[in-house]
């Protein structure tokens, strides 16, 4: 069975799709069978992944030998091709968090944001059996200004259910023009070991370590 990744958040523009791509696109290239499903009605996981593509509902797309995805705006496809690693791109809002049960949610929060609505947020969220729970990911974060770390780790701390993963993915440019290249941060030009880069690869490594997908897992 596919040990299924969904990442939600009331908001948008938190880091839901860049976190779902780089997921799938790092497992793809640890060769580990992963499928994209795209709940966002706006398919921008899609987008996000393959040259501009018309979006049409449950068409797999194949991006990869080892990357699929499908476009399956509010709901859950009726069938997902055999994978590993189904990663779930939620639209903005709670509501629909109920259509699924996955191993793992992800909840990017923008670190340059206040914490509201969240608490709620997390309450109508389900983890499926044998789940991991749910895991608030520090996105954007830098300096100055912003919510500092500490602060936001206290107050998330004290929602119930809701765990902190440990390492905030810092606000970057090479992170923000992978949106623009389609492409992973270590793909794009002068991306590769810079603090994005490296930051957003051990997210990944991690997330697959903590589903039991890690070096490969199998
Ligand atoms: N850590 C980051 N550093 C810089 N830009 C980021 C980072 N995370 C996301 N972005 C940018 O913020 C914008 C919104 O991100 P996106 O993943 O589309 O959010 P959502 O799917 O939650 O609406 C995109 O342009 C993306 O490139
Ligand atoms: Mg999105």
């Amino acid at each position: 069975m596919a040990i299924q990744v969904a990442v939600a958040n009331h908001k948008g523009g938190c880091g839901k799709t860049t976190i779902a791509s780089h997921l799938l696109w790092w497992a793809a290239a640890q060769k580990i069978r992963s499928h994209g499903i795209a709940v966002d009605p706006q398919g921008n996981l899609i987008q996000r992944v393959l040259d501009d593509p018309r979006l049409q509902r449950e068409k797999v797309y194949r991006a990869s030998e080892w990357l699929d995805l499908t476009y399956s705006p509010n709901a859950m496809p009726a069938m997902v091709p055999p994978a590993d690693l189904v990663v779930l791109d939620f639209p903005p809002g709670f509501d629909i968090c109920s259509i699924a049960r996955p191993h793992l949610w992800l909840v990017p929060i923008d670190g340059r944001e206040a914490i509201d609505g969240l608490m709620t947020a997390i309450r109508t969220m389900q983890v499926g059996p044998g789940g991991l729970g749910i895991y608030a990911v520090l996105n954007m974060l830098d300096g100055a200004g912003r919510v500092p770390v500490s602060a936001a780790r206290d107050a998330l701390g004290m929602m119930p259910k809701l765990k902190m993963w440990p390492d905030p993915i810092p606000d970057t440019a090479v992170i923000q023009r992978s949106a623009e290249y389609r492409r992973p941060t270590w793909l794009i030009p002068n991306g590769k070991n810079t603090a994005g880069d490296t930051a957003m690869r051990k997210f990944c490594a991690g997330v697959l370590s903590l589903v039991g997908l890690g070096s490969k897992g199998r």
